[in-house]
């Protein structure tokens, strides 16, 4: 039996560890322990409930208002001391948080193998976004094996010098969560999402929270939304706000009172996947939404001066348009107004994957005991 140790903490993190665990729990050849730092705790646990999954260890750290010296400090110390007790063969981590970092460093002091999903992304710039291009790039160094989504991410990782044996192109496991609540003709709970017209209005969903996005970029990203619902009549927003107190005061602050922008809780993974699936367009700063979004077809404009996301840019599945309000507004409209140009995003193929990556992941992992 292979001791397989999952660690996650974060929204992204869970959703797109969640069918990894699945995948993980069905293998008999694997025993899965699931250990959460909850870094996020109710919007890890909206997660969690979707997807069925019961932690073996819930390290409860989150704190309101919490810095990055703080929660590196607390998951570290917390991990370290599950890896010591359950002695995994090897301790899986996603991605490019706080959770993922410290969570890899604790496994390495205790000499445990770390798998590293979704590695390999970068953006260029360890400000942007901060602090997730660095935490990856330390993932990078500390990790034994490296599951890469795509081809891109593979030579960024043999660029650093890598092993390429050690690197396995699996595509993104975020696709093999959104095509698992995909539903055509889904009904939300909420009443303001099932009193939308979708087919008379182009619904724009947004979703933002980046840390390098808070302050002023932010103030600039919601008013050009505003003034985008003002200039479009047909025109409606759907904002579910991201608990991170920072952005709830600054959404309150240029969002509210207009009957067109709708700002609402952070919505569980469901509702939100067909919340997508039945908007117009997509504007957001989140990464996850900008692999998921061509799947369903929904254009992507990306509220950030950088991505570490290339392969959307190129597919023609998402448009950067930074954080200066005329851009976004210009970038934006032109989606609105130009029906061909909208049909071509749209139509755009997505280059993260097929939803089977979990698969590919759990076959390496048993192989790697042969070749290890
Ligand atoms: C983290 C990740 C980022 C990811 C984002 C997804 C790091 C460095 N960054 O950033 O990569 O894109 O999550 O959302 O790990 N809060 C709650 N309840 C929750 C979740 C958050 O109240 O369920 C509030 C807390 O006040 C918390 C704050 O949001 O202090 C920020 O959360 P934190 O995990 O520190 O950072 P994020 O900016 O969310
Ligand atoms: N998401 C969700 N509910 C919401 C907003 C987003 O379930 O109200 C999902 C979204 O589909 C994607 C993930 O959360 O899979 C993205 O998380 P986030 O934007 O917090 O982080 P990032 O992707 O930037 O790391």
């Amino acid at each position: 039996m292979i001791k397989v140790l999952t660690l996650f903490g974060t929204r992204p993190e869970a959703i797109k560890m969640a069918p990894l665990v699945k995948v993980l729990e069905k293998d008999p050849e694997i025993t899965s322990i699931v250990c959460v730092t909850a870094q996020h705790r109710q919007m890890l646990d909206q997660v969690l409930d979707v997807f069925k999954i019961v932690p073996d260890h819930d390290l409860n750290l989150m704190q309101h208002g919490q810095t990055l010296t703080e929660v590196t400090a607390r998951v570290l110390e917390s991990v370290q001391s599950v890896i010591a007790s359950e002695k995994p063969d090897i301790v899986l981590v996603h991605g490019d948080t706080t959770t993922t970092f410290a969570g890899a460093l604790a496994a390495f002091y205790e000499q445990i193998p770390v798998g590293h999903v979704e590695a390999g992304l970068r953006s260029g710039n360890i400000y942007s976004p901060y602090p997730e291009e660095m935490n990856r790039m330390l993932a990078s160094r500390l990790a034994t094996i490296h599951f890469a989504a795509t081809d891109g991410n593979v030579v960024n990782l043999v660029r650093e010098g890598i092993d390429e044996g050690k690197i396995v192109k699996t595509g993104n496991t975020v696709i093999d969560a959104l095509v698992s609540v995909i539903e055509p003709d889904y009904r939300f709970k909420d009443p303001i999402l099932n009193n939308i017209n979708f087919e008379k209005n182009k619904v724009i969903l947004v979703t933002a929270h980046r840390r390098e996005n808070l302050g002023e970029p932010m103030v600039k990203i919601f008013s050009a939304i505003r003034a985008i619902v003002e200039h479009h009549e047909d025109v409606e927003v759907v904002f579910p706000v991201h608990l991170n107190p920072k952005v709830r005061s600054s959404a309150d602050e240029y969002l509210t009172g207009h009957s067109r922008i709708h700002l609402i809780e952070p919505l569980e993974y469901k509702p939100f996947a067909n919340l997508m699936a039945k908007s117009y367009l997509i504007m957001t700063d989140s990464g996850g939404i900008q692999e998921e979004a061509p799947t369903l077809g929904k254009p992507v404009v990306v509220l950030r001066t950088e991505t570490e996301r290339p392969e959307a840019v190129e597919a023609g599945t998402v448009v950067v348009a930074g954080v200066e309000k005329d851009i976004i507004i210009e970038m934006t409209s032109r989606l609105i107004n130009d029906e061909k140009y909208y049909k071509t995003m749209s139509e755009a193929v997505n280059p993260y994957g097929d939803g089977r990556a979990c698969e590919r992941i759990v076959k390496f992992i048993k192989l790697w005991k042969y070749i290890d």
